[in-house]
Parts: structure tokens; sequence; C-alpha cells
């Protein structure tokens, strides 16, 4: 059973590195593979700004990168960055695009959460309907 008030503090904690000069908007994502490991992920922004990696697949190309594939669930939790997160942040088309990726859009939660825990939990179908994944080019992942 995830716990997803507990995965809403970790992106709390996450948040905390964000590396925003240039929006001041810091998020920070906490990733739950489905054994039970987490990853911690924030946006990192870049003078340039194309570059600028969103929270969510800071967390996911970690894991990725570290040989998970299975995952359950990822929190999401945004706001200006001397601000506590008061409302929720959601992920953005490109983010729920990777998570689309790896993940299994019936089953994998997306969870929305602010200071005071979670707010928002759904399926990934729920928050990308009709999501083009692996799946259609027939590819396991
Ligand atoms: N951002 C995220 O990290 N995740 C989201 O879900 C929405 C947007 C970042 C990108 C950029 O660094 C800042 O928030 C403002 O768009």
């Amino acid at each position: 059973m995830i716990d997803e008030n507990e995965l809403v503090i970790r992106a709390l904690e996450a948040r905390k590195h964000a590396y925003v000069p240039y929006s001041h908007w810091a998020v920070g994502a906490a990733l739950l593979t489905k054994e039970g490991k987490i990853y911690e992920g924030c946006n990192i922004e870049n003078a340039a700004h194309t570059p600028t990696n969103c929270a969510e697949r800071t967390a996911f190309f970690k894991a990725v990168s570290e040989g998970e594939r299975d995952f359950a669930a990822i929190a999401v939790v945004g706001a200006y960055e001397a601000e506590e997160p008061e409302k929720i942040c959601a992920p953005c088309g490109v983010c729920r695009q990777v998570m689309m990726e790896f993940c299994d859009p019936d089953t994998f939660r997306v969870v929305l959460g602010t200071k005071d825990g979670v707010q928002v939990s759904q399926t990934l179908k729920e928050m990308l309907p009709y999501g083009f994944g692996p799946d259609v080019l027939n590819i396991k992942n």
C-alpha cells in the first residue's frame, strides 16, 4: 500500500534543492518504485531556458539511469520558492509523456500535494487520456 502523504513529504524535501534563478518557481517530485524505493527530483533551470528540466523528469531520469523500470506513483509539489506550496502544481505535458513511456497508465498514480498533504490522486490515464505510449508501437517496457 502506498503512503501518498509520505510521498508528498519527500516531494517537499526534494523541492528544497530546486535550482530556479529564472522563474523562481520551485518544484519537487518523489517517484516511488514498485519495490518501495523513492527517487527525489527538483527542477533545474538554465540561462538558455530550453535546457531546463522539470522536477518530475529529474526524478524519472535519476531512477531509469540507475536501472529502475517499474514505478508505482509520483508526488509533485510546487510554488514560488519563497512560499510554501498551498495550491497544487500539476505536471506539464512533457512530463506526463515521460511518465507514459515508463508507467502503466491504468495503475500508476500521480499525486498532487501541498504543504498540507495529498490534494489530488489520479491514475496517469486520468491525467493523460488517450496517451501515446510504447504499447501503441508494440514495444514492451
Ligand atoms: N516545472 C516543473 O518542474 N514541473 C512542473 O510540473 C511544472 C513546471 C518547472 C519548470 C520551470 O523550472 C518552472 O517550473 C516554471 O515553469
